[in-house]
């Protein structure tokens, strides 16, 4: 099965995600880079409408050279659109390749000039040897690497002064979800909420210095409705495929949790993390940036 992500989910979602994103380890992404021969190639993995390079682009050193990778070129269009006349924290103009083809080919994804590899909101749906062959290349090619936005499977819905509530039907969802997401999206049994752990893994083991940081998502009651429902009834659809026999009760419980997120009454927060693993520098390295 291939995975396809509708363009209103990601424009929906961007805002929320800027909010999350963790800034000192885009600093550390930004000081490596200011230390780097120009210009800058940096590979953005399934990288979408471009929400990626959008929010990172004016926050790091320039000149720099994207590639995008997805295999949705529908999406790949948008994102040549909205990332026309973006410049670098520099005030340079960033230059964009946008490249349609599937991430299986990691190597192929990752050239061998890549000093910043990044990807927002992708590792849920790959495989752990997918991860142990994307951290291989990244140690192949010595590119650091900004992995943002992985979620690690918690969530739970919130009530005034984000208070998290405890409810036995959001439980057993939640476990019927998280079954769902283990199913494979095309690269492999997919990772879920396992993905912060395996990047962490995959990384350490190669050599890397990792840094990570919490991103998650807190959707206050009334202050977020329409990314909360959508995100509800993303959930609804993912329950309906994992267990199509439970559908009444699933629909039941779509049904409470949208009114009372619709009344403001009801928030959610999502767990998300942001990893930052730097190459450990290799012999040679002080002469050729001298
Ligand atoms: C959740 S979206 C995130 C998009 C973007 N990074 C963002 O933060 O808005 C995941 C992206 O990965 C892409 N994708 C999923 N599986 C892929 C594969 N096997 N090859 C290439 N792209 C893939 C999807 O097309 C989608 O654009």
């Amino acid at each position: 099965m291939s995975e396809r992500f509708e363009a209103d989910w990601l424009s929906l979602r961007e805002p929320a995600d800027a909010a999350a994103r963790d800034a000192d380890l885009v600093g550390r992404a930004s000081a490596w880079l200011a230390d780097r021969p120009r210009s800058l190639a940096i590979t953005d993995l399934g990288a979408g409408s471009g929400a990626n390079p959008r929010f990172l682009a004016p926050r790091l050193p320039g000149p720099q050279r994207w590639r995008l990778v997805d295999h949705d070129a529908g999406l790949l269009a948008r994102a040549a659109d909205r990332l026309a006349g973006l410049r670098d924290l520099d005030g340079s103009d960033v230059q964009f390749e946008i490249r349609a083809s599937d991430l299986a080919e990691v190597d192929a994804a990752i050239s061998e000039n890549t000093v910043l590899a990044t990807a927002s909101a992708l590792f849920d749906l790959v495989s752990a040897d997918w991860i142990d062959a994307l951290a291989a290349r990244c140690r192949q090619v010595g590119c650091a690497a900004l992995w943002t936005l992985t979620v690690d499977g918690g969530w739970h819905f919130t009530g005034p002064a984000a208070t998290p509530r405890t409810q036995t039907e959001d439980a057993a969802m939640r476990a019927l979800l998280q079954a769902h997401q283990a199913r494979d999206k095309g690269l492999g049994r997919a990772l879920g909420g396992h993905a912060p752990t395996a990047l962490r893994t995959a990384f350490t083991s190669r050599g890397f210095d990792v840094f990570e940081a919490p991103s998650p998502w807190r959707l206050a009651p009334d202050a977020h409705v329409e990314l909360a429902v959508a995100l509800l009834d993303g959930w609804h659809s993912a329950l309906l495929e994992q267990a199509p026999d439970a559908a009444r009760r699933v629909d039941a419980w779509r049904r409470e949790r949208r009114a009372d997120l619709e009344a403001g009454t009801l928030g959610v927060e999502v767990g998300h993390v942001d990893l930052y693993a730097e190459p450990a520098p290799r012999p040679g390295d002080a002469a050729r940036l001298s």
